[in-house]
Order: C-alpha cells, then sequence, then structure tokens
C-alpha cells in the first residue's frame, strides 16, 4: 500500500484501492461470497437478518444471537417525526431515492451516539439504520398518495413488515420469503460504485450517515442500482410488442444499452441474476404475469445471441434484470425498485464504513485520493493574467 502507480486507469477498472474481509468475487467464473460463504446457499438456507448480522460481525449468529439482533431491529423501528413531518411538504413526485437520502441526515441530527466513532457504537447505528430504512420508504410511499403511514407489524420478518408498511396487506409467507430472498442477495457487492462512495466518504473521517447518504446516492443512478427501474419500464413499453428480437437488434444497432446487463466484473452470468430468473418464472404461477417474464426472456435471448455475434458476449443479464419482474410481481411501484435494492445494501455499506474506520483489514487505511490528468490550459503559466469582466 502506498505505492504511487502512475497508470491512468479510466475508472479505475481493475485496480485494487484497499484490503476487505467482506465479500468476494469471482467474475469469470460467476462467484460472490460474504464473510466466506456463497450466496447461493446463503439465498438457499439463510435469511436477511442472518446475512445483516454476518456481514456486520463477521460470523453467522447463533440462535441467541439471532434472537438478540432482531430484537435490535425491532427497537429501532421507530423515526423521529421531522421525517414525517417532512414528508408531508414535499412535493408528491419527489423520487424516494432522494427522499431515503434526506431522512439518512436527518436521523444523523438525531442519533445521540453521532460522536461515538467505535466499532461497537458503529455497529449500534448501523442496526438503526437497517431498521429504518424500510420504515422510512414506506411510510413516504404512503404519505405521497394521501395515505398516513402504517405501523410496524412486529410479529412480522423484516421483509413481511416492509411489504405489509407498504401496502396495507400482510403478504403469504412465499412472497415475504422471496423479498427476504433479494435482500439476501443484494446485501453485499464488494467495491461498486456506492460501496466504495461509502467507504470513500468516511476515508476523510466522516460519520457513517454520511458515508450511507453517499451510498444511496451513488446507488441511485441508472448504470448502478436505478437500472432495475428503467429495466421494468422498458418491460411495460414492450407490451404488445410483436417483434421483440427486433426492438433488441435496433436497439443495439444504435449502440444503445440494454438495461440489466453486462456488468464491470462479471463476465459470465451473475449468481444472483440466476436465481432471481427462477423465482420470477415461480411467482408468475401464481400472479398470472407469465407473459411479462416470457418478454425479459425474449429479451435475454436475443440480447445474448446478438451480444455473441458482436464480439461482447461477456454481457449477461445483472442482478437487475429479474429483480424488476420480481418487484412488478410482488406489486412493488417503479420508483421503490431502487429503493429495496438500497434497504438491503446498506447492511453491505455500514459493514465497509466499520472495516474502513476501524483498519480491521489492513493495517493503515488510507485517505482516498487518486489524481486526475489534467487536459486544460496552461495559459496562467504562459503569461495571461486575469482581466475583470468589461
Ligand atoms: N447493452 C449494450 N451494450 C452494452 C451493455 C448493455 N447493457 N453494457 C455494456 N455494453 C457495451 C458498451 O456499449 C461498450 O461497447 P463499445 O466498446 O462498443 O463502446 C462495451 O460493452 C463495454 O462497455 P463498458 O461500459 O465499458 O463496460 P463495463 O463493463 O464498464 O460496463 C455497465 C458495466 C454495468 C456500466 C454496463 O454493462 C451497463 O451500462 N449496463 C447497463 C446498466 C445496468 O444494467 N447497470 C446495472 C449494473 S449491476
Amino acid at each position: 500500500m502506498g505505492k504511487t502507480v502512475d497508470v491512468k486507469n479510466i475508472g479505475l477498472r481493475g485496480v485494487t484501492v484497499a484490503d476487505t474481509k467482506v465479500s468476494f468475487i469471482d467474475g469469470e467464473k460467476g462467484i460472490l461470497i460474504y464473510r466466506g460463504y456463497r450466496i447461493e446457499d446463503l439465498a438457499e438456507k439463510s435469511t436477511f437478518p442472518e446475512v445483516a448480522y454476518l456481514l456486520l460481525q463477521g460470523n453467522l449468529p447463533n440462535k441467541k444471537q439471532l434472537a438478540g439482533f432482531n430484537e435490535e431491529l425491532l427497537k429501532a423501528r421507530e423515526i423521529p417525526d421531522q421525517i414525517y413531518e417532512g414528508m408531508k411538504q414535499y412535493p408528491a413526485e419527489a423520487l424516494t431515492m432522494d427522499i431515503l437520502q434526506s431522512s439518512i441526515s436527518i436521523l444523523a441530527m438525531h442519533d445521540p451516539e453521532l460522536e461515538d466513532d467505535t466499532r461497537e457504537a458503529n455497529v449500534r447505528k448501523a442496526t438503526r439504520l437497517i431498521a429504518r430504512l424500510p420504515i422510512i420508504a414506506a411510510a413516504w410511499h404512503r404519505i405521497r398518495k394521501g395515505l398516513a403511514p402504517l405501523s410496524s407489524d412486529d410479529s412480522l420478518s423484516h421483509a413481511a413488515n416492509f411489504l405489509w408498511l407498504l401496502h396495507g396487506e400482510t403478504p403469504s409467507e412465499e412472497v415475504a420469503r422471496d423479498l427476504d430472498i433479494c435482500l439476501v442477495l443484494h446485501a453485499d457487492h464488494t467495491f461498486n460504485a456506492s460501496t466504495f462512495a461509502c467507504r470513500e466518504v468516511v476515508s476523510t473521517k466522516a460519520h457513517i450517515y454520511a458515508g450511507v447518504a453517499a451510498g444511496v446516492g451513488a446507488l441511485s443512478g441508472s448504470l448502478h442500482g436505478g437500472a432495475n427501474a428503467k429495466v421494468m419500464k422498458t418491460l411495460l413499453a414492450l407490451e404488445g410488442e410483436n417483434d421483440i428480437a427486433g426492438w433488441v437488434r435496433e436497439k443495439l444497432d444504435r449502440h444503445e444499452r440494454i438495461m440489466g446487463m453486462g456488468h464491470a466484473v462479471y463476465k459470465t452470468m451473475d449468481p444472483r441474476a440466476i436465481i432471481l430468473k427462477e423465482m420470477a418464472q415461480r411467482l408468475a404461477k401464481t400472479t398470472g404475469m407469465g407473459k411479462l417474464v416470457e418478454r425479459s426472456m425474449q429479451i435475454e435471448k436475443t440480447a445474448l445471441e446478438e451480444f455473441e455475434k458482436r464480439g461482447k458476449s461477456q454481457i449477461k443479464p445483472n442482478v437487475d434484470f429479474y429483480s424488476a419482474t420480481v418487484y412488478h410481481q410482488m406489486g412493488i411501484p417503479l420508483d421503490l425498485m431502487t429503493p429495496i435494492f438500497a434497504i438491503s445494501r446498506v447492511a453491505g455499506w455500514t459493514t465497509h464504513i466499520i472495516e474502513e474506520k476501524t483498519g480491521e483489514a489492513q493495517e493503515k487505511p488510507a485517505l482516498y485520493r487518486p489524481k486526475a490528468e489534467y487536459v486544460g490550459t496552461y495559459c496562467g503559466l504562459m503569461g495571461c493574467t486575469y482581466t475583470p469582466p468589461s
């Protein structure tokens, strides 16, 4: 560490900027692990609170530890009134990601432990953030529709309670478990843009909320978490389109991107997309939205054939491609799709923030400070001077 590498690398692709013990991706083989455990194993057998505990503490909880963590999540569900009051003033068309980002700053203002930067205090703050982001997103969804926010049902799981708060109906066990699996799948993903944003911000010794707010901002973009909503918009716009294959080809001929495809690290199918594709197909048997899922599969089929022909066979569906159809089938509106990503990823963000702050993975974490090549004018060095506007 600390060695200067004088190579221009646009977008930092392939550049190692830190050590981490949180998660690992093998992009060639399509492998993702959290703290040593494979994502397929966790998606099949664990729950989101177990995964959040695993990320934050570094080991899977035993029964007592899990019960204690779930209890902490329940206790933290209340959010400051100021957040509800603010929501009543915001324009109804405000984006949920913006509501999340601004609410996170308000949570900071109300946290009595804000100044305590110990690992223990930051884990408590992380737990509160994990508990509260779903409450905030669901409350906003109701307030913008002129409805009163609902109170949490403490008998429900983290995922089921979110669906209850959103729709005012207790979800079926199957749907609640499917959302829980989605949260497991999205909880961490190494140094993606939003996680790097979180770590970069706290490398200045800024507090955990400042880091998470930065992560939400980075995630909102359509090349990152914002892609799932774009996928869904496209699928809805293509309703009634008879020539999906032609649509894909024309789009690629115009050098446009197909949202939900391609990845900066995976050069094969994203392992999360495999699980979500199966989930989307299974859900369609009860939701009757088979045509929608069929449309996604038609896009996938033609896109893969076309990418192969165009020498870009590494581009495959990513996590956002099928999560869109899964969320849509759960009745989740377009602009809550990316917030669900955030509701899960906050577990990974906060874990990375704590790792950055404590130096758990490397002896000496450093303030991130890359350099840029100056391609502007040097006129000041050649004699030109400032003249006031005339
Ligand atoms: N559709 C069509 N072409 C794509 C593509 C997509 N989804 N993703 C990448 N490409 C093409 C680019 O146009 C580029 O072509 P060119 O070399 O002819 O200019 C080439 O593949 C490399 O693209 P680049 O952006 O440099 O690759 P990357 O690996 O850095 O890109 C993403 C990663 C995620 C930014 C990119 O795949 C993308 O924009 N995907 C769509 C958005 C998305 O789903 N984001 C969520 C990611 S989880």
